[in-house]
């Protein structure tokens, strides 16, 4: 596929984040366009400092990436915590709140995060927004009486005050798409979510969701890049930001 003008974005991010990757560490490896490139950076980073590295996937398509980048792969049942990982957003606000889930991998990218000690979060800096929102949550849900759970997050979310919400059942080239954990994913279109933590508590109540997208207190550095190569890196803890800058060289 051809590269975007976004992706240089994305490379530029990525790039910067893999730097953190140091000899000997477990490494947790996001899904998405953004960690594709992390990934293939990692790659190079690997064999470059020759660094001996063990990474778990969030995804089958992180997991044959990753295989192809030669990353050497455990699970996370092998290694119970990871030193690091690092991911993407569909979102991330001014407190490090995040919507995740467009690639419909969130379940095992908040499992992943919440076992990790240091989680980079990297994006394009269009990702970076005021409030959440305007990306539609993905929630994860089982397939048995999804429509009931539809309806029981449809009166949630009136309870909650939010009107003119839409929820769709994601479709992939026309058929119910499945996670890698066989579940369904409802997006739900909400303009605005004012606060994250309260709706995240709430929609894990309903039965029938195994879990959702707003990713809260998972960020502790959000890495953004921009088509010049420039990147800020954004502590969640400190405030502080750092910026620096990418060659692209001749690899995007
Ligand atoms: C995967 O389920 C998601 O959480 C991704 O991390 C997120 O959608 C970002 O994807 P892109 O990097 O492709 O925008």
């Amino acid at each position: 596929m051809k590269n975007t003008v976004t992706d240089r974005a994305k490379y530029a991010a990525a790039a910067a984040a893999v730097d953190y990757v140091k000899d000997g560490m477990s490494v947790g490896l996001g899904t998405g366009s953004t960690a594709a490139w992390m990934i293939k950076c990692l790659g190079e980073r690997i064999l470059e400092h020759s660094l001996k590295i063990k990474a778990v996937p969030t995804s089958v398509s992180t997991f044959e990436l990753a295989t192809q980048c030669g990353i050497s792969l455990t699970t996370l049942d092998e290694v119970g915590l990871l030193d690091l990982t690092i991911d993407g957003t569909d979102e991330c606000d001014e407190n490090f709140n995040m919507i995740k889930g467009g690639g419909a991998a969130l379940l095992h990218e908040k499992v992943v995060l919440a076992a990790s000690s240091q989680r980079i979060i990297i994006a394009d800096s269009s990702k970076y927004v005021k409030t959440l929102g305007k990306f539609a949550l993905p929630v994860e849900i089982i397939a048995f009486g999804w429509t009931s759970s539809k309806q029981k997050i449809e009166c949630l979310l009136n309870e909650l005050g939010f009107s003119n919400f839409k929820i769709d059942l994601r479709q992939k080239n026309g058929v119910i798409l499945k996670t890698d954990e066989n579940n369904y994913v409802l997006d739900l279109n909400l303009g605005k979510i004012i606060d994250p933590i309260l709706l995240s508590k709430e929609l894990n109540t309903v039965p029938g969701v195994v879990e959702n997208g707003l990713f809260v207190k998972l960020c502790d550095l959000l890495v953004l890049g921009d088509i010049s190569g420039g990147v800020r890196a954004l502590h969640s803890e400190s405030g502080k930001s750092i910026e620096s800058v990418v060659d692209f060289g001749t690899k995007i």
